[in-house]
């Protein structure tokens, strides 16, 4: 019998996408969370992330300045980020691609080729026991939205850490149609 190692997926780093409206306030941070808590936990290389927006008005932007700052406040530098538009690639190039509220899910899901709905998800999905299902939009508001916003995201960053604690298995074979 081959070792068990040998015979699941190959194993890469698993590729994760994190989506918003514009691309400068929730996906930059909640890349930016992401990576940080991964490294932490000394798991930074079995990931690959980015972040990308569905509208194109910020398009080479950094994140908005309050982005950058609430989440400097915890430690996480994210003002290296550029915002790009969603494209259709992604969805084949991302393992998951994580919606940060309802609505970014719907359009996700509309925009998704057939059969690669499956890898479209809510972030907070990872987060259960948040009390919502959306990280919502700080953008308009005020600064405490965006504390609001990276308390959710750093707790459905741990769950999405947790999820994925076998770094063998790609997202997608956890999936009942899967066959691998
Ligand atoms: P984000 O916030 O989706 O969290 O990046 C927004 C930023 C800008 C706009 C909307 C949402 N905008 O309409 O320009």
């Amino acid at each position: 019998m081959w070792p068990r190692a040998t015979y699941r997926p190959m194993s890469r780093a698993t590729r994760v996408l994190f989506v918003c409206l514009g691309n400068i306030c929730r996906s930059p941070m909640a890349e930016g969370v992401f990576r940080h808590a991964a490294e932490e936990r000394g798991r930074l290389d079995q990931f690959e992330t980015d972040s990308a927006g569905l509208g194109d008005w910020h398009v080479g932007q950094a994140p908005d300045e309050r982005a950058q700052g609430a989440a400097r406040a915890r430690g996480v530098e994210i003002s290296g980020q550029r915002a790009r538009q969603m494209r259709p690639s992604d969805f084949d190039d991302f393992d998951l691609v994580l919606a940060m509220d309802e609505a970014n899910l719907t359009a996700l899901k509309r925009l998704a080729p057939k059969g690669r709905e499956g890898k479209v998800r809510l972030f907070l999905d990872y987060a259960p026991d948040a009390g919502t299902r959306e990280v919502s939009d700080p953008f308009f508001g005020d600064l405490g939205g965006f504390d609001t916003a990276l308390d959710l995201i750093e707790l459905a960053s741990d769950g999405l850490l947790r999820a994925l604690d076998d770094e063998t298995i790609q997202p997608a074979s956890q999936n009942a149609s899967s066959t691998t």
